[in-house]
């Protein structure tokens, strides 16, 4: 089969999240440009994104809200695509961790796997960071916690399935010392060979039985498939890979390219290849691993006076917008910082500014000194020549850079268009010009020659930026007189000077990136946030109150029904009083605050609540196994006691 003209790209899969952040659009709109820019050139592409659905911490905050793991995920399943839609995510398949085949097929892949011996059955003992699902040796702890968010370990001892991993070793170092461009950024294959692969590798434990929200084990169903194989799988399965139709996987695996956040890059690069050489698979061209959006420092959890949901953003100031200032504000692969102050310096220095005024201008020109119509007759001067040739070497530049998945150097290249065409208004002052047009025939020509250079330069920026921004192409294309004319805006017409065709009209329109006043955006954002966050403080609190307990919690409680059978005063305390009270055969001594509201004459006989697995305590030198219920108001004291005919021992729950 020919691939030479197939793009395979995949963003990881994403763990449901019910606030999703303008740093989790980052790895999608990425992915999604570098999609575009492959489709713009021709090439056949499969463009996949998903959720990544399994695991404890999912079955746990499902629990917590009373509903199934599934009908949890569901909703925000939903959500996450519809954000997906907002920023305009092309993706040619979304893939749930859920569906059907994706199940069938991990299973098939476990299964296999342990057919041929590259899983066995052990016992895992091991450190073990529940909201990262990750496992951890000793070594790899930082301050005794989970080195990638901080928060407590786990310890954990159970039967588990174990990967061979560590027999893959060699063959991965040797794969990816002899293919530099497997992992990228290079810092990022030299920290996988140096901090895990060359210091060697433990096998990895694939399964679990502590939780059971994931894909059974077919052979041994107190097991469900550890999330890591589960979720790394997609990147085959979503292609039908062990399925009746495979027809998908055949044509587009292996990828060209996984992207990811540089946090899974060690998921991506060792245990994904390992899995796939057991499997006798090819491996993926690249992993790219990009760096973080980070908020006051950290990555992107709560934020300070920054409004970070997307949605939000979309909506105030367009997807494109939000779009170019991921891929434009930091350089591919490095971290860096959100703001609303830099996004909104960005959307006016680059957008409004460079792009829009460019747009603007040239428009207004055009009707003012040409009643819209470009004219035919005109000429062009050594200036004009180097524009050309700026333009030449600029799409040169945006295809090596898009290439090499360098957004950022990519539009830093579009933008040198731009500038220089606002440079170039400077220089040729058109309305200097414009003066000369009844009385002079050269400088008609000039000005007609000035207004075609300005129009073709953004014919050609306005199909560069395509990829990065869908909506803002057509936008300009209505002004400057090209809607519908696809001929002379695909992606090759980007690289031949001369197209715009004489004789067509520009259209007045509305500006593309309104001016934002940073001052009073900044308090509106600012009030914004302060409103989002208090709509979602009650909210939060109705749904899970820092003092909820769950069902596991309270069956930690034993409570059992107790008769008194003796009381007596304590000496020296004239609030306590010592019960020996029987438990249906066992009896137990309980020294309790009563001693104001109730003689020990009152006590004979009673029927008491009993919380038996109490650490038992002592309270003046006397043992006491357990303690009784009692309402409590002010002064008053009532105890609990039991309703009716039940003998003692009777369990409470
Ligand atoms: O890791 N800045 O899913 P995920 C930049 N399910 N990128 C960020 C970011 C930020 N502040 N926050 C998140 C998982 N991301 C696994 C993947 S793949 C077989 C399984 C990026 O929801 C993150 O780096 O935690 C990753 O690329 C993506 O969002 C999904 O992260
Ligand atoms: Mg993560």
């Amino acid at each position: 089969m020919d691939k030479k003209n197939t793009y395979y790209i995949t963003t990881p899969i994403y763990y449901p999240s019910g606030n999703m952040h303008i740093g989790h659009s980052y790895t999608t709109v990425a992915a999604d440009t570098e999609a575009r820019y492959r489709r713009l050139k021709g090439q056949d592409v499969m463009f996949l994104t998903g959720t990544d659905e399994h695991g404890q911490k999912i079955q746990r905050k499902a629990q917590e809200k009373g509903v199934t793991p599934k009908a949890y995920v569901d909703e925000i399943v939903a959500n996450t695509k519809e954000l997906w839609k907002i920023l305009d995510i092309s993706n040619d398949k979304f893939i749930r961790t859920t569906d059907d085949f994706h199940v069938k097929a991990v299973q098939k892949i476990f299964k296999q796997l342990y057919d041929q011996g590259d899983i066995y059955k052990s016992e895992y003992e091991g450190l073990y960071c529940t909201p990262c699902e990750s496992f951890w040796t000793e070594t790899q702890l930082v301050d005794g916690k989970c080195p990638d968010c901080g928060r407590p370990v786990e310890k954990t001892k159970e039967e588990s399935y174990f990967f061979r991993l560590s027999k893959y070793q060699d063959r991965l170092i040797e794969y990816i010392e002899s293919h530099p461009d497997f992992i990228q950024p290079t810092s990022r294959k030299n920290e996988m060979l140096n901090n895990f692969l060359r210091p060697g590798l433990s096998d990895l434990c694939v399964s679990r039985t502590t939780f059971d929200w994931g894909i059974p084990v077919t052979f041994d169903d107190k097991h469900v498939v550890y999330v890591w194989v589960d979720a790394l799988s997609n990147y085959i399965s979503a292609l039908g890979y062990g399925s009746e139709d495979d027809s998908y996987f055949k044509k587009y695996w292996p990828a060209q390219v996984h992207l990811v956040g540089k946090e899974i890059v060690r998921f991506h690069t060792i245990i994904w290849p390992a899995i796939l050489m057991a499997l006798d698979l090819p491996l993926p061209e690249q992993v790219y691993g990009h760096g973080w959006l980070l908020i006051d420092g950290g990555k992107m959890s709560k934020s300070k006076g920054n409004v970070v949901d997307p949605r939000v953003l979309c909506a105030k100031y367009g997807s494109d917008a939000i779009r170019y200032f991921l891929l434009r504000e930091v350089p591919f692969g490095a971290d860096g910082s959100f703001t609303n102050e830099a996004l909104i310096n960005r959307i006016n220095a680059d957008l409004a500014n460079d792009l829009g005024n460019l747009v603007s201008r040239s428009v207004s020109m055009q009707l003012k000194y040409f009643g819209g119509v470009q004219p035919a007759d005109y000429t062009v001067t050594d200036l004009e020549a180097e524009i050309h040739d700026l333009f030449k070497e600029i799409f040169t530049k945006a295809e090596e850079n898009l290439n090499a998945l360098q957004f950022p150097t990519a539009l830093t290249e579009i933008w040198k268009g731009v500038s220089r065409l606002n440079k170039y208004i400077d220089e040729t002052a058109p309305w200097v010009l414009a003066k000369e047009i009844e009385t002079n025939e050269e400088s008609r020509k000039r000005l007609a020659g000035v207004m075609y250079t300005l129009l073709e330069g953004i014919r050609i920026i306005s199909i560069l930026i395509e990829p990065f921004m869908p909506r803002t192409p057509e936008k300009i294309w209505a002004q400057i007189g090209l809607s519908g004319k696809s001929d002379l805006t695909a992606w090759e017409q980007a690289n031949v000077w001369g197209l715009y065709p004489v004789g067509t009209t520009v259209e007045k329109g509305e500006a593309l990136f309104p001016r934002i006043d940073m001052k009073t955006e900044m308090e509106a954002l600012e009030k914004l946030e302060a409103e989002m966050k208090k709509a979602a403080a009650p909210k939060e609190e109705a749904q899970e109150p820092d003092n909820l307990i769950t069902i596991e919690d309270f069956a930690k409680v034993q409570m059992k029904v107790a008769q008194v059978l003796a009381a007596e005063k304590v000496e020296g305390a004239d609030k306590l009083l010592k019960l020996q009270l029987d438990l249906g055969g066992e009896t137990r001594q309980v020294v309790s605050g009563i001693a104001k509201q109730y003689s020990p004459e009152d006590m004979i006989g009673k029927k008491v609540v009993l919380i038996t697995n109490l650490k038992p305590a002592k309270l003046r030198g006397i043992e006491s196994q357990g303690m009784i219920l009692a309402a409590t108001k002010g002064k008053k004291l009532t105890l609990v006691t039991i309703d009716g005919d039940i003998p003692a021992g009777a369990e409470i729950s």
